[in-house]
């Protein structure tokens, strides 16, 4: 070999030495770059861990903060709010009852025939997404949406504003309210995004009688009443052995029959039954055996109402999307497997709840549509498929746990009244032990991130089940009430009604639930 091809031949090895270390290298960055991704994941997943050890400590927290928020005004972060429901419908109503659920994304406006003997002869809903501008305009304007908008239902419903004159009607309002008695109470303060200040103190019901008067509709809200408490009425409706209901939407919230005794702070609180339905406002609950992240952190801190709602921010369809999109965003900074950081990261709420879910029960090969909401929801392009899973990975961590904790709530309710096993909860503490004979105990539920979102309800059912152990798992049944809250309302203003439609033997079924 001559010189020449000496040095050729050096030249070519130098340089193919020089490729490779350029690719070691590039390989070795991404590598690192893999790796920093995954130590955000695998801190995230750590600290959001609930085993079961951890749920059991919150559902104590959750009976034993009941406890304290019955007996004293303000003495749990637990509002427990009377309801001035002692008289749950039982089956025997009967008549034509119109009902309005506001609360979440959507309004609902409903109509419904009762024939008596545990019967619906039909029902109508109709569904309207709230405006954006009138969640934080005036009471005013809200209200004369509502009114507006019944108007127009009971026209498509064929019938005259005068055929419906003196009607009974269930104003679902799922806020928290002081009542002051079933049909009337002022709001506490708003959730879900919605901010009218001047709403704040005043009576809901008067809001909304005004603005019925404003447009000419004769209707009597006969009763004020939590989507919770809907929920209830219409479990009960069903079937008797229904103690408490759970709603898991656009926020999150319970309520359960309590003994009238046992609600310390109003002493002496008669009722016809001896009970009444307690709205929690469980959305608020705190406890320090809650598995709080960073991100959780952050979005309480950017929040209409920070230090509120605590629970809810952890759980409900409000809040997932967007702890899901503050760990991509964390990731996006640490790293560029997500391309170069996208702008609409840093936009609270951009990743919508029902998106994190198609997200999550993406079952394409090759995660198509995961590739697709990151580029519509958030501008991120052409991922490859590990970082697609890893998507689906974060939608998992913050899905299970919203799922497990909404089930030691439960859990934690059941304790309270005596119905998970255990010998419950006397004077605050919890005691140990197991009670004598279990019975069998109904929890309606409502909201879509149960009724719709398979895999939250998968893992909700799977932690009630390990809580509550393979004994007395199957005293408990979890029943889906659809449409509830507002259905709920209507039967209640029916077993309330001035007109006298429906029977009075419900009152004694409160009693036997007890
Ligand atoms: C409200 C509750 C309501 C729940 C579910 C919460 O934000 O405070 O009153 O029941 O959402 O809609």
């Amino acid at each position: 070999m001559g010189k020449v091809g000496l040095g050729l031949a050096v030249g070519c090895a130098v340089a193919s030495c020089a490729i490779a270390a350029v690719m070691v290298g590039r390989r070795v960055r991404s590598r690192r770059r893999w790796l920093r991704v995954v130590r955000v994941l695998d801190e995230f997943e750590e600290t959001a861990s609930t085993p079961v050890g951890r749920l059991r400590q919150v559902v104590d927290a959750m009976a034993v903060e009941m406890h304290a928020g019955l007996a004293s005004e303000g003495g749990s972060k637990l509002k427990m709010l009377l309801t001035f429901v002692d008289n749950l419908p039982d089956g025997s109503e009967n008549g034509t009852y119109y009902a309005l659920h506001i609360g979440g994304t959507n309004f609902r406006l409903l109509r419904i025939q009762l024939g008596g003997q545990r019967s619906i002869l039909g029902h109508d809903v109709e569904r309207k997404p709230i405006p954006q501008h009138l969640m934080t305009s005036t009471s005013e304007e809200l209200f004369d949406f509502i009114a507006l908008s019944l108007k127009e239902f009971i026209e498509r419903n064929g019938n005259k504003n005068n055929q419906v004159r003196g009607k009974d009607l269930g104003f679902t309002f799922s806020f928290p309210v002081k009542q002051t008695s079933l049909s009337s109470g002022t709001l506490i303060k708003w959730t879900k995004g919605f901010a009218i200040q001047d709403m704040v103190e005043k009576d809901v019901v008067e809001c909304l009688q005004k603005a019925l008067s404003r447009i000419g509709i004769d209707m009597n809200v006969a009763a004020l009443v939590n989507d919770s408490v809907g929920t209830l009425a219409l479990g009960h409706f069903y079937d008797k052995d229904t103690v408490a209901a759970v709603v898991i939407g656009t926020g999150t919230n319970a309520c359960y029959l309590e003994r009238a005794d046992a609600v310390i702070k109003c002493q002496g609180l008669l009722t016809a039954s001896g009970g009444m339905v307690i709205n929690m406002e469980w959305g608020n609950f705190w406890s320090s055996h809650l598995p709080r992240t960073s991100y959780d952190i952050d979005l309480d801190a950017e929040s209409q109402n920070p230090n509120d709602q605590g629970f809810e921010k952890m759980i409900s369809g409000m809040y997932l999307g967007d702890i899901v999109r503050r760990v991509i965003h964390k990731m996006s900074l640490e790293s560029d497997i997500f391309g170069p950081v996208s702008s609409k990261l840093s936009a609270r709420f951009v990743l919508s709840t029902p998106s994190m879910a198609a997200m999550h029960e993406d079952d394409t090969p090759n995660l198509s549509e995961v590739a697709k909401i990151l580029e519509d929801s958030l501008d991120i392009y052409n991922v490859p498929l590990k970082v697609r899973k890893l998507v689906v990975k974060i939608c998992d961590v913050v899905t299970r746990r919203a799922a497990r904790l909404a089930a030691a709530g439960i859990v934690g309710i059941l304790k309270k009244i005596g119905r998970d096993g255990t010998a419950g909860i006397t004077s605050g503490r919890v005691k140990s032990g197991k009670s004598g004979k279990m019975r069998r105990t109904v929890v309606a539920i409502e909201g879509g991130l149960y009724t719709s979102y398979t895999i939250f309800r998968e893992y909700l059912n799977e932690a009630v089940g390990e809580i509550l152990g393979e004994e007395i798992a199957p005293f408990v049944i979890l029943k889906v009430m659809e449409d509830g809250s507002g259905i709920g309302s209507a039967m209640l203003a029916a077993s309330n009604s001035s007109q006298g439609q429906s029977q009075s033997q419900s009152v004694d079924t409160v009693v036997q639930v007890l």
